[in-house]
């Protein structure tokens, strides 16, 4: 990957999953990555230590907004202001208009999607002194694509695709590129124990016109090329890495 020696990632949700694939990606390429976790945990330590014993970790739940302000408040005390910022962090839980939760959306909603507009609205400031950066934004196919069980979590992937729009234009003429990816049906943690069931797996692949699941790693390097010089005039997208599942 070209032009990523030497800079600063600050990668959310690290600890594991695409997250902890993506920062691992951007290490290989020689940036300094920070990791990020919602607590200290044994994934955490040992995704930061696969990088390199210099690499930081920081932890905040994403859920609780004065963490958010306050990890930001760091990074910008500390001279720790990255220079590509991949928001990765989420949480999911299958809640539909069926059986809508209000304070499950609302945590949903600030995790996802409020937390987020912190830390653009802190860090991009400084971002731009350097007339160079990178965000890329971890969406889903379900930002695009109707999924009963998971309506509530898709708003706030369908509110980041809109955010991220907007943070597109008004970055670019600080040579700032915002993108997103749309990940489908990817191997991680996360979906474990549902994939863990054949039927439900099987049904799913057939859903996909690849027919497999994607990995954590197809995502990371995609991330890393979109944090790369190679990828220098790409601003403004969303990409979909769901072996047609988007179709
Ligand atoms: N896997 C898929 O099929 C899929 C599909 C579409 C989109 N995505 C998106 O891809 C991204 C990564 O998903 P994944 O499957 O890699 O997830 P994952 O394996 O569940 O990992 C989630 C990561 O987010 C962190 N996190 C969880 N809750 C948090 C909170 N309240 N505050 C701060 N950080 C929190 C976790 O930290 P801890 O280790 O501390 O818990 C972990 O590092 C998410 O945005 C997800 O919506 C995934």
């Amino acid at each position: 990957m070209k032009g990523l020696k030497g800079k600063v990632a600050f990668v959310t949700g690290s600890s594991r999953g695409i997250g902890r694939a993506a920062a691992l990606e951007l290490a290989r390429a020689g940036s300094s990555v920070i990791f990020h976790g919602t607590a200290p945990s044994a994934a955490l330590d040992s995704a930061a230590a696969e990088a390199g014993s210099d690499s930081l970790k920081l932890t905040a739940d994403f859920s609780d907004l004065q963490a958010v302000e306050l990890l930001a408040e760091k990074l910008i005390k500390e001279q720790m202001v990255p220079e590509i910022l991949v928001l990765n962090a989420s949480v999911q839980s299958y809640t539909g208009l069926g059986n809508f939760d209000a304070a499950e959306y609302l945590r949903m909603f600030n995790t996802n999607v409020e937390s987020s507009c912190i830390l653009l609205h802190r860090l991009l400031p400084e971002m731009r002194k350097k007339m160079w950066g990178r965000v890329i934004f971890v969406g889903s196919v379900n930002g695009t694509k109707p999924a009963s069980r998971l309506a509530l979590y898709g708003s706030t992937k369908a509110a980041l695709m809109n955010i991220a729009q907007t943070a597109a234009v008004e970055n670019a003429p600080f040579n700032i590129t915002v993108n997103t990816i749309l990940p489908g049906v990817i191997e991680t943690d996360r979906n474990a124990k549902a994939l863990s069931d054949p039927e439900f797996a099987a049904m799913l692949k057939e859903k996909v016109p690849m027919h497999r699941f994607g990995t954590a790693q197809e995502c990371g390097e995609l991330i890393a090329f979109l944090a790369s010089e190679s990828a220098s005039y790409i601003t403004g997208a969303e990409i979909p890495i769901a072996g047609g599942l988007q179709l």
